[in-house]
């Protein structure tokens, strides 16, 4: 078993990024038994789709991998990086964009999304993306990637590459691999607008709950949080239609460990004037201690270059064997 997965250094981690990716790479990394690695990376190679100063972006990827360490991604036993140390990513992007096809991006969602109305303007980087994410994955022979739902699409083309590859060079030079979609967290949504999913890129801070924000700003957002003037109803299925409601029913059930059910029955017939304080106590619990760790770490620069460094160095020597029989297999000197 090799698990694989990453994450954009821009901006804060926030709960959706916990609860839809984060949370289960923990979980993957705590389980793993001693035949099985887990390799998890800063795409910061990805974060250049995104304009940011030379500084900040040196200060997002030791932020975020400060806040990965905080959650409880264990540097020993897992491969922590960041892309841009690691050459093979955007060797591997070049040769698979011989493989890849102009048709199977355009179908892209995430690239129509983030391109909008102005799809020429938008940087050919936007547009491969999905690409680098492809050889992100396929460098380590990645069987199981941990993501949430909006990854989805990415990782079927990073399967449709992989199987054009294999099979127009007649090896079977990569593996192909199956996402993990937690069910009940795949697509956490914003606590502005029920169909808009939580996200970074949100201009709005209130729309998300980031793992920096303190106990009383945590509490103020679950407060101002858009609901409905309707009880909770006896089971979750009473929550059909009502987005909102819904999403802050999954977020307690996903914190406290139980099902959307269960968080129904204990508040059936209560008002949300009774279940946000309930669930901004629990999330200020549950995410206080990750916070702290977070701020304890943060500012070691020393320290996290160093996990940094180390990642590094253990993500190329893997990646090197399935880079040199791609070149070998394309017939490409190396
Ligand atoms: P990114 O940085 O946008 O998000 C990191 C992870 O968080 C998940 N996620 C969510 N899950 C549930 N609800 C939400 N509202 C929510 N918002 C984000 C994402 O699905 C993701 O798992 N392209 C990727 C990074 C990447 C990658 C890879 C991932 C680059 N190469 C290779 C896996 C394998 C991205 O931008 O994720």
């Amino acid at each position: 078993m090799r698990v694989l997965s990453g994450i954009q250094p821009t901006g804060n981690l926030h709960l959706g990024n916990y609860l839809g990716a984060i949370r289960n790479w923990v979980k993957m990394q705590d389980e793993m038994d001693s035949a099985s690695q887990c390799f998890f990376f800063l795409a910061d190679m990805h974060s250049i789709t995104v304009h940011e100063g030379r500084e900040q972006r040196l200060r997002n990827v030791r932020e975020m991998a400060a806040a990965l360490v905080a959650c409880g991604i264990d540097p020993e036993r897992s491969v922590l990086f960041n892309q841009a140390r690691v050459p093979a990513h955007a060797e591997l992007c070049w040769l698979l964009n011989g493989t890849a096809r102009i048709g199977w991006l355009n179908r892209m969602t995430q690239f129509k999304d983030k391109a909008g109305k102005n799809r020429e303007g938008v940087s050919i980087g936007l547009y491969v993306y999905p690409v680098l994410q492809a050889a992100d994955v396929l460098l380590y022979q990645a069987t199981h990637v941990p993501v949430g739902e909006d990854q989805k699409q990415h990782l079927e083309l990073t399967r449709d590459i992989a199987i054009k590859f294999n099979t127009d060079f007649e090896r079977e030079v990569f593996t192909l691999p199956d996402p993990i979609i937690p069910k009940e967290t795949a697509r956490i949504m914003s606590l502005r607008d029920g169909s808009a999913k939580m996200s970074k890129s949100d201009p709005s801070d209130q729309s998300r709950i980031n793992l920096t924000d303190d106990d009383d700003a945590i509490a103020q957002k679950v407060r101002k949080a858009k609901t409905d003037p309707e009880p909770l109803p006896s089971e979750a299925k009473g929550l059909e239609g009502r987005p909102e409601a819904l999403n802050l029913v999954g977020i307690y059930a996903a914190m406290a460990g139980t099902s959307a059910d269960q968080v129904c029955a204990q508040f059936a017939g209560q008002g949300f004037g009774a279940f946000k304080p309930a669930l901004a106590d629990l999330l200020v619990s549950s995410l206080h201690p990750i916070r702290e760790r977070y701020v304890a770490l943060k500012d070691d620069q020393a320290a996290l270059d160093a996990i940094l460094v180390k990642g590094a160095e253990k993500a190329a020597a893997a990646a090197e064997p399935t880079l040199r029989a791609a070149y070998d297999a394309m017939g490409l000197m190396r």
